[in-house]
């Protein structure tokens, strides 16, 4: 990989006025669909992108819909990473064609990771009839002129590109009002080799460290409590200035935005500035997400991972040393092409090892188009199954063993939501990044609560409020 970062394209001012203009132009189109539903699959990219898409739909002048059936316009937010991913979307988008019989008014676009894949977008068209418009992932900030030829054409309209940009300045329908997302660089150039997201997210490309402060201003003086700092690889950050993500961490830091949090971490890029910042900044929750994905030094390099397991422990050690009691958080795969029995117990014992407070395990999905998709050696289902199960067995024993060390402490909790199980409990999460429920009512949502825990529940804490 080249290690010259290229220069960031950025979608000049003209061609962003334009988009708002095609915006203003369908608001006033009386035939417009009315009403719309976003469906979102994947990560938090994802999950922004979707609040962007809501976005440029308010600004057409359309309304939110709850339910889908009943929207005007649909839109389907793909995921493609797994399999099951991939499934789970296309199943959705099949079950609708039901729905368009009976509204045959009914628009349905398809966007996303997916429609990424080289070819899908044409597949998608030619299986899915009903499907009026698909765009990938680097078409999202045109999404309104593509809106408009559909409107205007009445025809089907099909947009993917290979070009990289970043584009500024696209109105956004946040889900959370006290809870933000901000996305600081997009793509990802570590291409391991069982991951199909630098093929279908880009080469990695930095937003300008003013315009990122500038938004998280905004966010700030909107009342957002917590900020979370996105891209593929945060820690990969690197300004029109050179800055890097430490510094980037300070200057957010610095503007007195309540919480910051930020994802995902590539463990090779975790150097002592970072963990220094995480120290120092007040700011910056101690809390750290940081996908091993194997324990054992082949399959990690084989993974074309850059690091080894004593490198990845080191780090580890480092941060714990640094920020005492940090909430820490992984992403493991099992299954992976050669992966032996003694290679998967090395994962089971690094897990034994760290002592994740809570960990997201896959089973290894096959990509077209990756390295690891034509590797020798792929392990059968039944063995990946059972590894899996073995693995999260462990890890919710140690998950267990390690968040016992909150009960009897104080943890400031932001409320997400009415519990699922009561609604006389809420729950959220506390500055370590673990899920914690405790008595309360709707009126607490959007609010940071001092709680002491109390106990584990499942894979949550339970507390009580205290006046602190
Ligand atoms: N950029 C982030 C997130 C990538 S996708 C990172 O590097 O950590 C989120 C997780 O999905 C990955 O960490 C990995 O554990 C998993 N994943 C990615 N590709 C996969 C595949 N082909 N099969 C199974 N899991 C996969
Ligand atoms: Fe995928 Fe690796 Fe990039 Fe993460 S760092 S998005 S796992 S290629
Ligand atoms: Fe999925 Fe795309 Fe995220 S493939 S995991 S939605 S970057």
């Amino acid at each position: 990989m080249p290690m010259t970062a290229r220069p960031a394209v950025h979608v000049t001012e003209s061609e962003t006025a334009a988009q708002r203009a095609c915006e203003q132009r369908i608001a006033r189109m009386p035939d417009r669909p009315k009403t719309y539903h976003v469906v979102t699959y994947g990560c938090q990219m994802n999950a922004h992108d979707s609040e962007k898409l809501a976005g440029m739909l308010e600004a057409m002048g359309l309304t939110a819909a709850p339910v889908r059936d009943e929207a005007d316009f649909v839109i389907f937010n793909t995921c493609c990473v797994r399999d099951n991913a991939e499934r789970r979307a296309l199943g959705n988008v099949t079950w609708l064609k039901e729905v368009r019989r009976t509204r045959p008014e009914m628009m349905i676009a398809v966007c996303g990771c997916m429609i990424q894949e080289p070819g899908m977008a044409e597949r998608i068209l030619k299986q899915y009839p009903f499907v009026d418009l698909a765009f990938g992932t680097s078409n999202l900030h045109r999404f309104p002129e593509l809106m408009e030829k559909v409107l205007v054409t009445g025809g089907r309209v099909v947009a993917v590109e290979e070009e990289d940009m970043i584009a500024e300045h696209v109105p956004v329908r946040r889900l959370r009002q006290d809870a933000a997302y901000l996305t600081i660089m997009y793509g990802c150039d570590n291409f391991c080799s069982y991951c199909i997201v630098p093929y279908v997210r880009g080469r990695e490309r930095s937003r300008r460290m003013a315009d990122i402060l500038r938004e998280a201003e905004e966010l700030r003086d909107g009342g957002v409590k917590e900020i979370m700092l996105l891209g593929q690889n945060v820690n990969s950050y690197r300004g029109e200035g050179g800055e890097d993500f430490p510094a980037l961490l300070r200057a957010v830091d610095a503007l007195g935005v309540e919480r910051i949090r930020f994802m995902t971490s590539h463990p090779k890029d975790l150097s002592d500035g970072l963990i220094a910042a995480m120290a120092e900044c007040g700011h910056v929750l101690p809390q750290f997400h940081l996908p091993v994905q194997a324990g054992n030094d082949e399959i990690l390099r084989r993974m074309n991972r850059h690091y080894d397991r004593a490198g990845y422990l080191d780090r580890v050690r480092r941060l714990r040393a640094a920020v005492p009691g940090i909430g820490l958080t992984t992403d493991i795969i099992v299954g992976f092409p050669g992966e032996t029995e003694e290679q998967f117990l090395d994962t089971l014992s690094l897990v034994d090892e760290v002592g994740y407070d809570s960990a997201f395990t896959f089973i290894y999905s096959p990509r077209t188009g990756t390295a690891a998709a034509k590797m020798p050696g792929q392990v059968p289902e039944d063995v990946a199954t059972d590894r899996i199960q073995r693995l999260i067995a462990l890890q919710e024993k140690r998950q267990r063993e390690m968040t016992a060390r909150f009960v009897g402490q104080t943890e400031r909790v932001l409320v997400e939501s009415l519990s699922r199980r009561s609604d006389r409990a809420v729950s959220g999460k506390g500055e370590h990044g673990i899920s914690i429920s405790f008595p309360g009512d709707s009126a607490d949502i959007g609010r940071i609560i001092p709680v002491r825990v109390t106990g584990q529940k499942n894979n949550t804490l339970t507390a009580e409020r205290t006046e602190a």
